[in-house]
């Protein structure tokens, strides 16, 4: 048998496409005979493309989320010791302004490596009731800014309960990135137009909150708009775009529960349809923090484990300033060694992911054998969201950077649910 070989073949329509070609050679009575079996290799070819860029996107998700874990911890160091900074009374208020221009920063860095985490499917996302319409007043505002006068921007917003369950940073990103797109593909003049409705009407409200963003651009090509959702695929020159706004639109509008669909027609416009299920205002769940009961932490004894010192100390400066008694531990080895040495604890404040190679949740677990009512607080960077289901409902979970009020409001919250259950 000849071997097989990899050669490019051609459609009568003259375009080409790969085949593998098998060439045999029996001999027959009447001289030797040739058979040739060819495969189409399209559809291989492609899979294994996809093959290679899945596990691509998985190791960048894994690198993206090492890095932002890293980076929240650095953001809650910097927060912490700027908190505490501005805990002396007689500050100048020019550094009193600095101070606050850090804090200020810390929060602007916290919300830009969000989608990074969406993306790299290790996102925390604080999901609240956030009104649509309020989110897209402040984008038109931005958007408006930087398009000049050749381009009309139109809002329709009128929709008075345009609520949705979703996080406010993300939501701003998935919207940025659609209205710079829009932006982008008019060149000469045209007009941008965002409309909320809400569909099927009842009674009761709208059941889903539906925007379009329409533009009058370039429109795309059906090859294009096949590709647009993927990682890196742009149309743009060099250095103008990355092709990793759409995926991250994709990924976030997912996640939340929604869902997109686009329209073009080349040379007249695109069209990017959004649905999110429509959600009513509840009870933030800081709601416990404020209700009456404890307001301070007060003889609360706390066990802390982390194993960044700069963020182990400076959290424990903030619990200890609320009154706590606070016993640090910088693995899970050392706080079972402090429990079974018959330690008496409140709460356990722990990181998900210790070094040492026992989980935030699994030293939970362990502790709570002993100390069965044993609150538990537990702060991560990231959240892989598999590991997520897994943890005990109970438990507070705390994204960071953490800021002294976040830690407050977690810790008080933990001590009024166990003091009324
Ligand atoms: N409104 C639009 N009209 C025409 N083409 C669009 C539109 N929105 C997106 N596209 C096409 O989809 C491609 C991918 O968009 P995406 O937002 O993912 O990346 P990008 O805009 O090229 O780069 P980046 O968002 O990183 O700046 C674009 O390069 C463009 O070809
Ligand atoms: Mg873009």
């Amino acid at each position: 048998m000849a071997p097989r070989r990899e050669i490019f073949a051609r459609k009568r329509s003259g375009e080409t496409f790969p085949i593998e070609a098998t060439i045999f050679k029996i001999d027959t009575s009447d001289g030797p005979l040739l058979t040739a079996i060819i495969r189409d290799l399209t559809e291989a070819n492609e899979m294994q493309v996809r093959l290679i860029h899945a596990e691509k996107m998985k190791v960048l998700g894994q690198m993206a989320g090492g890095i932002a874990h890293d980076f929240n911890n650095l953001l809650s160091i910097i927060r912490g010791n700027t908190e505490i900074a501005r805990d002396h009374a007689i500050l100048p208020q020019a550094i009193e302004r600095q101070l606050e221009a850090i804090n200020s920063s810390c929060a602007h860095g916290a919300d830009l490596i969000k989608p990074l985490l969406v993306f790299s499917r290790k996102s925390a996302p604080t999901a609240q009731v956030i009104n649509l319409a309020a989110i897209l007043e402040e984008v038109v505002a931005v958007l408006r800014r930087t398009v000049g006068v050749k381009i009309a921007v139109t809002a329709r917003l009128n929709l008075p309960h345009a609520n949705i369950l979703a996080d406010p940073a993300l939501i701003q990103t998935v919207l940025l990135n659609l209205a710079f797109n829009a932006r982008d593909a008019i060149s000469d003049g045209g007009e941008i137009v965002f409309t909320l409705k809400g569909a099927p009407t009842e009674k009761s409200g709208p059941e889903f909150i539906i925007l379009t963003v329409e533009d009058t651009g370039h429109g795309m090509s059906e090859n294009v708009r096949a590709r647009i959702f993927e990682p890196f695929y742009t149309t743009k020159p060099e250095g103008k775009g990355t092709g990793l706004g759409l995926s991250m639109v994709y990924s976030i509008v997912t996640q939340t529960g929604g869902t997109i669909e686009v329209k073009s027609i080349v040379g007249k416009g695109s069209c990017f349809t959004l649905c999110f299920p429509a959600s009513v205002p509840q009870n933030t769940p800081d709601a416990a923090a404020t209700r009456p009961g404890r307001k301070d932490l007060g003889g609360v004894r706390i066990l802390h484990v982390e194993d960044n010192q700069d963020l182990r100390d400076i959290c424990a400066i903030h619990m200890q300033q609320l009154g706590a008694g606070v016993f640090s531990a910088s693995n899970a080895r050392e706080a079972l060694e402090i429990v079974e040495s018959g330690a008496h604890f409140d709460i356990l404040v722990t990181d998900l992911h210790l070094g040492d190679g026992i989980s935030g949740a699994a030293l939970a677990l362990a502790l709570r054998q002993r100390l069965q009512h044993l609150g538990v607080v537990v702060t991560t960077g990231y959240l892989d969201l598999t590991h997520a289901a897994n943890l005990d409902p109970d438990w507070i979970m705390l994204q960071k950077p953490l800021s002294r009020a976040d830690l407050r409001t977690g810790l008080l919250t933990m001590l009024n649910r166990s003091a009324s259950d």
